[in-house]
């Protein structure tokens, strides 16, 4: 619909440097730069080299997203950035292009949290999220399970991992196994052909003392690891496709176990995976089949929205000028630690309104030298 927010969307978290651009929850544009190949080599993420990436991709990306929607960056009604959580450096770069299209152009900022972010994109793929929703964000930075009753105002953390993440995970073994970087992908598919049951690995937090709903995956990051290494000093060749399938399982099994049992507990029938593990083949039927069997409806963004990217930032923006609620001000700074209850950062009120002579004046500079 035409009167429904268009917003802008920056997310520079990681290493994806993310431009959306949504109508309310209709996807516009989706252009994503990412520098994961000049990081291959050191095995992860290097902070710096993602910020200096950030820079270089972040108007040629912008240029892009609006170019792809079609629409004028004058037509805006806000741009909405990630404020946090995420490297500090890498989360600056977008808060400061943000902070410089807004103010040029005139337009309200909305700094929002990443992981609100990475739940509300689920609106651009299945409409209006429903209220409650239960989410499991996992990707290589987090993995939680959050629980909001209103995406702009209340997500309320359930249960975290308590060390690595479910991505690391799939990184750190994929390197075990000398098979590259990101390990997810490759791994989903080497599972393909192995067998799940192969070898016992333990699952992480399942005894009946454990959290509920918290995750650990280092245990098990370093069961695989000895594992290995046993098969080598004893010079037996490793079963890679086994080990990928009876890994990726031991994940899964818990991820799954605990998102639906949280769903239970809570009286909430509907459960959103997001994060770039979303994109896990195994995850995503499993998951179909331990909903089923609950009542639960399973809602999984399309891979592409489930891994960092600018339209979930959009999207939350969207979300956040239709709800009414209040823009940030310009001193917005990057949180990287940006706690998961604050779904955006609201401003006090007052910088917006003061700072209106000097936008205007802007703007018309901007009109006429950068979007005409
Ligand atoms: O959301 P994302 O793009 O970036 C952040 O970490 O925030 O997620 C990347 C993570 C990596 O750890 C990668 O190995 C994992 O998602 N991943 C997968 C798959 N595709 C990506 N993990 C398991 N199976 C996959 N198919
Ligand atoms: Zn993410």
């Amino acid at each position: 619909m035409a009167d429904e927010p268009l917003v802008l969307g920056i997310e520079t978290s990681c290493d994806e440097t993310g431009v959306g651009v949504v109508r309310g929850t209709t996807l516009l544009a989706d252009a994503v730069a990412s520098s994961v190949d000049e990081h291959a080599r050191f095995g992860g993420v290097v902070p710096e080299v993602a910020s200096r990436a950030h820079l270089e991709a972040m108007v040629p990306t912008i240029d892009r997203a609006l170019k792809e929607a079609g629409v004028s960056a004058k037509d805006l009604d806000g741009i909405a950035v990630t404020a946090g959580p995420g490297l500090a450096g890498a989360l600056l770069v977008g808060v400061s292009a943000a902070k410089a299209y807004a103010y040029a152009l005139g337009k309200p900022l909305y700094g929002v949290n990443h992981l609100a972010s990475h739940i509300c994109v689920d609106q651009l793929e299945h409409g209006a999220l429903p209220e409650p929703t239960m989410a499991l964000l996992v990707s290589g930075g987090h993995s939680s399970l959050l629980l909001s009753t209103d995406i702009t105002s209340d997500v309320r953390p359930m249960g975290a991992t308590i060390d690595d993440a479910a991505g690391e995970a799939f990184d750190k073994v994929a390197r075990v196994l000398n098979l590259g970087f990101p390990g997810g992908p490759v791994i989903d598919r080497y599972a393909k052909e192995g067998d799940p049951r192969a070898i016992a690995f333990p699952r992480g937090l399942t005894g009946p003392r454990d959290a509920a709903y918290d995750f650990s995956f280092s245990g098990l990051k370093t069961a695989v690891a000895r594992w290995i290494e046993a098969k080598r000093a004893a010079g037996e060749e490793v079963p890679v496709r086994d080990v990928a399938a009876s890994f990726q399982e031991a994940v899964v099994d818990v991820l799954t176990r605990k998102a639906v049992r949280a769903c239970r507990d809570e009286g909430v029938d509907h459960l959103m995976i997001g994060g770039g593990v979303a994109a896990n083949s195994r995850l995503r039927a499993l998951a179909q089949e331990r909903c089923e069997a609950a009542g639960i409806r399973l809602r999984v963004p399309r891979p592409k929205l489930c891994t960092d990217n600018g339209a979930m930032v959009a999207a939350l923006g969207a979300e956040m000028v239709a709800r009414n609620r209040a823009a940030s001000d310009w001193d917005l700074s990057a949180d990287s630690s940006l706690p998961v209850t604050d779904p955006h950062v609201p401003g006090n009120g007052h910088t917006h309104a003061h700072s209106h002579d000097a936008h205007d004046h802007v703007h018309e500079i901007s009109k006429e030298n950068l979007y005409s």
